[in-house]
């Protein structure tokens, strides 16, 4: 990922910054469109991974479809040119305002979450005289075995229609004239390192299916399983391409599947995680009581989730990449004033030294996107591999 030539380039660019391999990128989206058509499955990637630009268009001329979370998304995959048939639009709050850009611009269609929501888009529609797709967005209450702020098909989370509510919901949509019921969706978590929830997940939607068409007879063309497939963290050089594979053949192997259903994903993480570090500088190395301190010109502002989540990211002395170094150990932090502003404890690095360059790896999913200002602090650059330009260039103020 980090050769000689592109080590020797990082040198003269202003830290911290987003590193992207755009051919990993290309080779996780071409492994992903093989296994998927290999079943007929349509994937919208998720945008709230990752949404620059660069990204987005390689994800959209490899013909995938977009999953929106808000209107300034579904605004961006449509000034990105994804074809409107296959950006979806979910979440449990959406606007008037978001809703009525939704409409206008014609979109495949609504993940909803409530009847409430669905009563609005139909009335939204019925002032515009259309007629919209609208899938349930179903909780299944199932435990995703990730991070807890990272589940949500669990019954206490705020997210989809609780099962016990589906007959209701399908029977006062049936006086609902501007919406038509084309589908389900499920999404039970993300960074989902086992496949056994989709086992459940399949198992759950099977039977689900088998009551629709016997209280309803009712056969939906569409079932859509969100996203949420994980990455390795901790080694990712071992798996820098997902396992697609292994995916698709379980949901293949379990989910029963009606004549002509068509069957969606909606996959952020495993796309874009692996293509993406955060360049850093070390600034000083601080001794502690019993401690060593790597403090560097990166923190929290610009990647939030070991603070968020507790999460720990692989990192790498990269400036000693090819130097035999002595083995240390330190706690790797930020700038920033707060204590949570913490990368790693007690991490093993090369023996490091001020102006060596870190890279904290498997940050191209939630990392440039969460970025934020506090501290008045600025955002990191984006570079990407196959330009080496610097985007979003900024006038640096220090
Ligand atoms: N579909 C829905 C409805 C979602 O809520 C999500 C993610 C996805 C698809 C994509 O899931 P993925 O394939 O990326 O796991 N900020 C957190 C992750 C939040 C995920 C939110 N929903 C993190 O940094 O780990």
């Amino acid at each position: 990922m980090f050769n000689s030539d592109i080590l020797q380039q990082f040198s003269d660019i202003q830290t911290p910054f987003y590193f992207y391999d755009m051919d990993l990128l290309s080779k996780s989206l071409y492994n992903l469109k093989l296994v998927s058509e290999k079943y007929g499955y349509i994937v919208h990637y998720a945008l709230k991974a990752n949404s620059n630009d660069r990204t987005l268009e390689t994800v959209k001329n490899q013909g995938f479809g977009a999953d929106c979370v808000s209107g300034n998304e579904v605004k961006k995959a449509v000034e990105i040119g994804f074809d409107a048939e296959k950006i979806v639009f979910a979440g449990v709050g959406k606007s008037d305002s978001e809703i009525n850009f939704a409409i206008d611009n014609s979109i495949f269609g609504f993940n909803c979450e409530s009847i409430e929501e669905i009563e609005i888009i139909n009335e939204l529609a019925s002032k515009k005289n259309k007629k919209v797709s609208v899938s349930l967005r179903l909780n299944p209450d199932i435990d995703a075995l990730t991070h807890n702020y990272l589940t949500t098909g669990l019954s206490e989370n705020k997210f989809g229609i609780p099962l016990v509510f589906l007959d209701n919901v399908i029977f006062k949509m049936k006086n609902l004239t501007n919406v038509e019921l084309i589908g389900l969706h499920f999404h039970i978590g993300s960074q989902i390192r086992s496949l056994k929830p989709y086992i459940k997940l399949c198992d759950k939607i099977n039977q689900i299916q088998e009551e629709l068409f016997e209280n309803h007879n009712i056969k939906l063309k569409h079932i859509n399983l969100g996203g949420g497939l994980g990455i390795n963290y901790e080694n990712p050089d071992n798996e820098l391409v997902p396992d697609y594979e292994s995916f698709f053949d379980t949901i293949n192997k379990y989910l029963n599947v009606n004549n002509n259903q068509q069957i969606h994903f909606e996959l952020g993480r495993s796309v874009v995680g692996q293509m993406g570090s955060l360049i850093s500088k070390v600034l000083y190395i601080k001794n502690g009581v019993e401690k060593k301190f790597v403090i560097l010109d990166a923190g929290m502002t610009d990647l939030i989730r070991p603070a968020l989540y507790g999460s720990v990211h692989k990192i790498e002395n990269i400036s000693k990449k090819n130097i035999p170094s002595k083995i240390c150990k330190y706690d790797v932090v930020g700038p920033v004033c707060e204590s949570s502003d913490v990368f790693a404890s007690q991490m093993e690095l090369a023996e490091t030294q001020r102006g060596d360059l870190l890279a904290i790896r498997s940050a191209g999913a939630y990392g440039e996107i969460m970025v934020s200002e506090y501290n008045l602090r600025n955002k990191p650059l984006a570079v990407y591999s196959d330009e080496m330009i610097l985007k979003n260039k900024m006038k640096i103020a220090f």
